[in-house]
């Protein structure tokens, strides 16, 4: 079973995605870490992020299989995912391995921008997590306050805007709502009454 979960920034869709992942005891990606391996080699190599060519050689030499975590959940670097992910050719070289990793015997839960559009259209479950702007903001400055950063409300919030404009945006498979998809709008729950949602949904796929 193939469990796909999409959102913007800041929704909760990795930690749902993880939740599920070990309740379920199915391997899990989270596939925006491969965006931010290769933001991070563009950004410590002082690449143009905006250079298509460049930012798909960088992602054709990437091995998916050992990222590490080292430093690929700095802000700086979601950022310059957002930018490098725009490139078609990025999104390609990205694209097998993702697919790869969701066609696993006994599946697998993935979670990113285009999993239920791009990577797995055929996933038994997709979840569509979002939550109003003004929330994920003040989740992300609690993130950013316990990792000693402390950025103005306003700030974490125009750049929320900002990267979900540029992932919603783009050409190449855009952030976007699968036909398919159930959408948890998680602006009022916390992140158990999410994953008892999620959880009845799954439930409810399975048995049916
Ligand atoms: O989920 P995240 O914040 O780690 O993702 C960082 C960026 O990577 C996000 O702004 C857009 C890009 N991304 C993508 O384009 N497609 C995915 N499946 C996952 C992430």
């Amino acid at each position: 079973m193939i469990i796909a979960i999409d959102g913007p920034a800041a929704s909760g869709k990795g930690t749902l995605a993880r939740r599920l992942a070990a309740h379920l005891g199915r391997p899990h990606l989270d596939t925006g870490l491969l965006y931010r391996a290769v933001a991070r080699a563009m950004l410590d190599r002082g690449e143009p992020l905006e250079n298509p060519g460049r930012a798909t050689a960088v992602a054709a030499a990437l091995d998916p299989d050992h990222l590490g975590e080292t430093r690929l959940r700095d802000r700086e670097v979601g950022e310059a995912a957002s930018v490098v992910s725009a490139h078609p050719g990025v999104r390609d070289a990205l694209l097998a391995f993702q697919i790869r990793f969701a066609s696993r015997p006994g599946g697998a839960v993935l979670d990113g921008r285009d999993i239920g559009t791009v990577v797995a259209p055929n996933a038994q479950v997709k979840l569509y997590v979002t939550a109003s702007p003004e929330e994920r903001a003040r989740r992300r400055l609690r993130e950013l306050a316990a990792a000693g950063e402390a950025p103005a409300y306003e700030t974490v919030l125009a750049d929320l805007r900002q990267r979900d404009d540029r992932d919603a945006g783009r050409a190449a498979a855009p952030l976007r709502v699968a036909p398919d998809a159930i959408v948890i709008d998680t602006t009022e729950l916390g992140p158990d009454e999410a994953f008892a949602q999620a959880l009845a949904i799954v439930t409810d796929r399975v048995g049916a």
